[in-house]
């Protein structure tokens, strides 16, 4: 099957978040599966322009219509990658390549991702690629459904799209008039993009596609309630008929406590006591906190944002402080208060919590193996992957029961038992306090029976084979073989 994936990030290229991480993982492992032939496509960033380890070639130079505009786009195509995925980059000087910032938050981004999904498309066609499946991600690329279908059918017949949600708080919205100024869309599809006068390409993309796909299968009925829809949930509702949830994999090989380079120690499920230990000891260090093998470290590794439930933490930090004989380690960086609030709390309790306000990929590995806890006590997560990296390190998960973070944590019982870690139903403080303090009873009072759970983590089968196997299946119920 001839596969075409569009996306606005993917790792190692260029990533900000899940997404880079899944358009990695993803697009491999449907490599993997005989007769499949799949290509990647992504903008072509400043930074991955700039960068000399990415090795390109021109393929065809040519014009997308936005409008009344006429912009130029070039197709990269990459050379050298391994795997059997096809890589190809749009590249843009004006939306693409004079941006110097940030890879989204440009005041043009709608145009820009507008231009690109069109440019996707006009590329398939110039170089007759007619794939069977094309994949759209998020809002970025929520264009692309709707111009297949309202304006591309003469070049791809047969060519089904699926339509996938990472999140669905960013919808892709303009004004009314971006429709007819940018997106130049025939008239009888505005409907499909209206949100109460305003443009919202997300919709478009749910209501013209074949197939929409969300990254759990808790967040895909999740999504039909107001609480998580972010005014979607009727059109979801809508759509529920061919809405389906598929919980996302992590890149195994990337992700391996065995022979991750960052890792001062490595282990695997039979040696992961020592091996743990050392990684411990070393990040204790690392981050300026009392290397005590004792001491439970919770960390977490997360942007600072509302959703990540660090409101939750704010109020029970203190008092888990002062009542715990443990330590505390987050990495990570996002809204000034939560900064804050951090760094306040690292002079506060010197000796108990360390906060490391960056971005640093290394630490990240080494906070996976070093932490004996992890917290994620997200408000809502539509997957969530950082859980599961963290059980594949053998570190014991604390999370909130919602989207793709009930779905890979089944809840253990007291004494540690029938799951993969400890989880609170409602979202409030006084639960979350609860399940840490059940986690840490057990890790205190019963360490073998936290040693068994860490070994039962570590044994799960995280990879990507099993969803890629459920993507063929959608692909193939759409392709109608
Ligand atoms: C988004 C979601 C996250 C998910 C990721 C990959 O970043 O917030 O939950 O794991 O996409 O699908």
């Amino acid at each position: 099957m001839k596969i075409a994936i569009l996306a606005s990030e993917g790792a190692p290229y260029v990533k900000s978040g899940g997404l880079g991480d899944v358009m990695e993982a993803l697009p491999s492992a449907l490599a993997r599966i005989p007769g499949n032939e799949v290509i990647l496509i992504l903008p072509y960033y400043k930074k991955v322009k700039e960068n000399p380890a990415f090795h390109t070639e021109l393929v065809v130079q040519y014009e997308v219509t936005l409008g009344w505009r006429r912009q130029y786009a070039g197709l990269m195509k990459l050379t050298g990658r391994a795997d059997g995925v096809q890589v190809y980059f749009i590249d843009s000087e004006y939306y693409f390549g004079a941006r110097p910032g940030a890879i989204y938050g440009d005041m043009d981004d709608g145009e820009r991702f507008a231009f690109f999904s069109r440019a996707c498309l006009d590329a398939m066609a110039l170089i007759r690629y007619i794939p069977d499946m094309i994949q759209c991600n998020d809002w970025q690329t929520a264009a692309a459904p709707v111009y297949l279908q309202a304006m591309y059918r003469h070049h791809f017949p047969n060519t089904r799209c699926m339509y996938t949600i990472h999140n669905i708080e960013y919808q892709g919205w303009a004004h009314g008039g971006f429709f007819d100024d940018v997106l130049g869309l025939p008239w009888e599809y505005r409907g499909r993009l209206d949100m109460n006068g305003s443009v919202n390409m997300m919709k478009g993309a749910i209501e013209t596609c074949d197939l929409v796909t969300t990254v759990s299968e808790t967040y895909a009925r999740e999504l039909m309630y107001p609480y998580y829809a972010h005014g979607l949930d009727g059109v979801i509702s809508s759509a529920a008929w061919k809405l389906t949830g598929i919980t996302n994999g992590i890149d195994v090989n990337t992700f391996n406590p065995l022979t991750d380079p960052a890792l001062p120690a490595h282990y695997d499920a039979d040696s992961f006591v020592q091996g743990k230990a050392a990684c411990k000891a070393a990040l204790q260090a690392e981050v300026g906190l009392p290397v005590r093998p004792d001491a439970p470290l919770m960390v977490m590794v997360t942007r600072l944002a509302g959703h990540k439930g660090l409101d939750l933490l704010c109020y029970i930090a203190r008092r888990l402080l002062q009542e715990e004989d443990c330590q505390l380690l987050i990495l990570g960086t996002g809204e000034k208060q939560f900064e804050q609030f951090f760094m306040d709390l690292a002079e506060e309790y010197p000796d108990q919590v360390a906060a490391k306000i960056t971005f640093n990929l290394g630490l990240a590995a080494r906070i996976y193996a070093g932490g004996d806890i992890y917290l994620m006590p997200s408000k809502s997560e539509p997957c969530g992957l950082s859980q599961m990296n963290a059980m594949r390190y053998g570190t014991i998960p604390v999370v909130h029961a919602t989207g793709g973070l009930r779905d890979t944590v089944p809840p253990v019982d007291e004494k540690g038992q029938g799951g993969l870690g400890f989880t609170f139903q409602s979202y409030n403080g006084d639960d979350f306090y609860a399940s840490i303090k059940r986690c840490l009873t057990l890790y205190n009072k019963d360490r073998d029976a936290f040693r068994a759970l860490q070994h039962r983590d570590m044994c799960q089968d995280f990879s990507w084979n099993k969803p890629a196997q459920r993507y063929m299946e959608l692909f193939r119920r759409m392709c109608g073989q």
